[in-house]
């Protein structure tokens, strides 16, 4: 078996997928037209129509009212809102200086809780998931019933973008209610290929994105109960209710809507077909490498209908991307990279693995665009490619 192939495989659909030809199509009609949303003149005030009804349409998909959608630069700038936004409005002559949050959050969430902490006095608390990398609601209540009056806000994601895992999260928001306590979701992963409610699942924020559900980078929103004010981050000309300042990306805005409500339309048959296709990813990769371990909830409602994520002992997992990326196969090992020395995946870590199973893991994560001819390139080369991995671990090159 060689590992060669003319047809790339694109298996990364987790750190961004393909845009839909629709919302590319709604977005490069979009750039054609003139006109600053926040403008009075008739450019302006089409702009604006577009943009309301961008926000009507994302509403709708995901279960929430029009006033509730504040669109943000993306994922990661709506985790800051919600978390350093939502912290600060809560020191309202209350010292309320503690986070719940869990260990295997993203970045955007860890980072800001990790700054909350150093630069503003703030006290942490990581709940622990369970070698399945799940969040019992009971550890939630723990952390909170120590102190309730202390808790500032409780940030927990829908689903965990490296290992798949979906958290219980309508029942983790009860109990941060019960205390009285604001609750934060990172939609991110969750919103291509789960029924996303807002309303539904109590929660007073939730973070999404346009580009992992086929709209464009740079867009996103963080979905705010009525009642929840965080402080702004931006500060500006006052869009978006004064929660967050700057002019409006029309076009972008636009192909976010387009996208989502093309998702929408299709998510029960779509979650099928992913979960489909990863069982046979599965399969084939646990027959060609027996020993390989695969990493988070069981398949089934626990998990990303599009995730599979394994460790392969002896293996260096960024020498088997290399080795998958020369074969054609494009995935990833979910974990940072700093400066060029890989990190063991702060994930995997907190679901118990050691350094070393950390370090020798890979996700593949499906999306729209993925086939049964993808699947079956991965089984055709996993074989040859840990193997390859495992003699560079041991000779010292991995
Ligand atoms: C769970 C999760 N949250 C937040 C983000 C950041 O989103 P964005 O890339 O839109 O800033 C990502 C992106 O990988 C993610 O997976």
């Amino acid at each position: 078996m060689t590992l060669h192939s003319t047809d790339p495989v694109y298996l990364d659909h987790a750190a961004t997928t393909p845009m839909r030809p629709e919302a590319i199509a709604a977005m490069a009609e979009e750039l054609g037209h003139l006109g600053n949303p926040s403008s009075l003149h008739a450019a302006g005030r089409r702009a604006r129509r577009v943009v309301e009804e961008s926000r009507e349409q994302l509403a709708e998909v995901f279960g929430a009212r029009p006033s509730e959608v504040i669109f943000t630069s993306g994922g990661t700038e709506a985790d800051n809102l919600a978390v350093k936004g939502l912290y600060w409005a809560r020191q309202d002559g209350a010292a309320r200086r503690r986070l719940v949050t869990t260990s295997v959050e993203h970045h955007a969430i860890l980072d800001s809780v990790r700054w909350l902490e150093e630069a503003q006095g703030a006290e942490a608390i990581w709940l622990a998931v369970g070698d399945d990398g799940m969040v019992r609601p009971a550890a939630l209540r723990a952390a909170i019933a120590q102190a309730p009056e202390q808790v500032a806000v409780v940030s927990v994601m829908w689903a965990n973008n490296e290992v798949g895992a979906v958290q219980p999260v309508s029942e983790l928001a009860a109990v941060a209610h019960e205390y009285g306590v604001p609750f934060h979701t990172d939609a991110v992963q969750a919103a291509a290929q789960l029924p996303v409610d807002f309303a539904a699942s109590g929660a007073d924020g939730l973070t999404v994105t346009g580009h992992k559900l086929g709209g464009p980078v740079g867009v996103g929103a963080l979905i705010l109960a009525r009642g929840a004010a965080p402080v702004p981050v931006l500060h500006g000309g006052g869009q978006e209710r004064d929660i967050r300042s700057g002019t409006l990306d029309t076009p972008a805005i636009r192909a976010f809507a387009v996208a989502a409500a093309a998702c929408a339309g299709q998510r029960a048959e779509e979650a099928e077909r992913l979960a489909a296709l990863r069982d046979d990813l599965v399969r084939q990769v646990l027959a060609a490498v027996p020993d390989a371990v695969l990493n988070g909830p069981p398949p089934g409602p626990d998990r990303l209908p599009g995730n599979a994520h394994f460790s392969f002992p002896g293996c260096e997992g960024d020498a088997l991307l290399m080795l998958l990326d020369a074969a054609g196969i494009a995935c990833s090992t979910g974990s940072a990279c700093t400066a060029g020395v890989a990190e063991p995946s702060h994930v995997l870590l907190a679901m118990g693995a050691d350094d070393l199973r950390a370090r020798g893991s890979l996700r593949f994560s499906l999306g729209h665009t993925s086939t049964k001819h993808d699947v079956d390139a991965v089984g055709l080369v996993i074989r040859e490619a840990v193997d390859r991995a495992r003699r560079a671990a041991r000779s010292g090159g991995g």
